[in-house]
């Protein structure tokens, strides 16, 4: 068996030591790949933008299956064309990327079969869009319709800020082509959650479901990030929380691709709001969440190639159910000097040997130079602990996040506290997650 991951991330680390486990005899490469990865794939030098040089890879090498990590690929076709050329391929095409790399599109869409989510209006001119703002109640988000690397919503507490933020995105430039187009929506109150599916055109089959924390100081404040750590299973994950999830978010949006001729295959991502209403789409994603992939799939016990073969075959996931390890896992980030506004390269990183029954390191910004691990961009690592609890898991996480070294480094050390900390939330929020093994003080 022949495989081939695409992207260089801590998402596609861990998809690599995924399909490692599920596939031990495979050959498996990883496009561009990072440093971490090369235990358990051998490192393509190809970029994950290079479309046609993979397309040329995969056919030389006859890959069996090709998972695509992130989504400007996917936003750009890099599906269509692998399945144009016969080429196994695990991902959504650009009609079902477009969910990611246009909001509008993907509010249009909500909208037209119910899924809950802010009320909002998309905008191509900037004098509708600040008379719109004028209308309505503060806060506002203003949001990029467009692909933002993650940045390209603004939360505005204000109607000045909202003002401001669109005559940056649509007069200014800021976010460019992306920025052209803005939503503006109703700012949704709540607890955030992530949850993933595996679709395959028709049904959607769930994984577990993790918090994610985007904002880069402790107490969550500061700057948006492209997350700065998460943790698995989050609460609610009950069944039947996911079962309506399922039915509510996830199947009119796979109903709709699949009239509209263009079945969603590959992993479906739903940032969820919950509300005192229920849950409430914040966005959706066309990939796997990065960190969220580093805890969710360690925790996946069920064999995960099987079902991605199945789908990049055009086969159905009828019977599949996604089985989870007892117990928890979290990841702390750890990021360098000046992220997220930039980064800092170059930096010697020094990491002890951890227990891999405890603590799994992720690579992200990582390369090897004169034989040297050195830091290659904002965010470095994602150092994953494990354990019964999600205190022990915590607790190893942030030791061994705290042994590892490079100049200029800064992480989080309260990944979680939605659950660890729980007096920390308000009532209101408190009633919004189902915190087990905690009452409510
Ligand atoms: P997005 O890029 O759409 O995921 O937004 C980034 C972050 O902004 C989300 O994770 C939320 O924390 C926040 N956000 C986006 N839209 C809303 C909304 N309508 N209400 C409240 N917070 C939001
Ligand atoms: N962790 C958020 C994302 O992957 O978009």
């Amino acid at each position: 068996m022949n495989l081939l991951i695409i992207g260089s991330g801590g998402r596609e680390h861990a998809i690599a030591d995924c399909l490692r486990r599920d596939a031990p005899a495979a050959a498996i490469h990883a496009a561009p790949g990072n440093p971490g990865m090369s235990d358990a794939a051998s490192l393509v030098p190809i970029q994950a933008g290079d479309i046609d040089a993979l397309a040329d890879f995969a056919a030389e090498q006859r890959i069996d299956l090709t998972v695509v990590g992130p989504e400007a690929p996917l936003a750009a076709g890099i599906a269509d064309r692998f399945r144009a050329d016969g080429l196994p391929v695990f991902g959504p095409d650009r009609a079902g990327a477009r969910l990611e790399a246009s909001k509008a599109f993907a509010k249009r869409l909500m909208r037209e079969r119910g899924v809950p989510t802010a009320d909002h209006e998309t905008f191509d001119d900037a004098a509708a869009a600040l008379d719109y703002v004028d209308g309505h109640e503060e806060p506002l988000v203003v949001k990029a319709s467009g692909l933002a690397a993650g940045k390209g919503a603004i939360v505005c507490e204000s109607r000045a800020q909202a003002r401001t933020a669109i005559e940056e995105m649509m007069i200014g430039g800021r976010f460019g082509e992306a920025g052209a187009r803005v939503v503006v929506e109703e700012f949704m109150r709540g607890v955030e959650l992530s949850v993933f599916f595996v679709a395959d055109g028709e049904l959607a089959v769930p994984l577990l479901t993790s918090r994610d924390y985007k904002r880069v100081g402790e107490g969550d404040r500061g700057l948006n990030t492209g997350g700065m750590g998460a943790y698995a299973p989050a609460s609610p994950a009950a069944p039947d929380f996911m079962e309506q999830v399922r039915a509510t978010i996830a199947q009119p949006v796979l109903d709709a691709m699949s009239e509209a001729e263009a079945p969603y295959r590959g992993f479906l991502y739903a940032g969820l709001m919950l509300t005192d209403e229920g849950p409430r789409v914040v966005e959706f994603n066309c990939r796997m969440g990065d960190p969220e992939t580093q805890v969710v799939l360690p925790l996946t016990r069920s064999n995960l190639l099987e079902p991605m073969l199945r789908v990049a075959h055009g086969e159905s996931l009828r019977g599949w159910r996604a089985a989870a390890e007892e117990g928890f896992a979290l990841v702390t980030v750890m990021a360098s000097a000046g992220y997220p506004e930039g980064s800092d390269s170059g930096r010697p990183i020094d990491m002890p040997p951890f227990d891999p029954e405890e603590v799994k390191v992720f690579h992200a910004g990582t390369a090897v130079r004169d034989g040297r691990l050195v830091t290659a961009g904002g965010r470095v690592l994602g150092v994953t602990g494990f354990g019964d609890t999600l205190e022990a898991a915590a607790r190893r996480s942030r030791e061994a996040a705290g042994r590892i070294r490079f100049r200029g480094s800064h992480f989080r050390s309260d990944i979680g506290w939605h659950e660890l900390e729980p007096a920390r939330l308000d009532p209101a929020e408190r009633a919004l997650i189902a915190v087990p093994g905690h009452t409510p003080p």
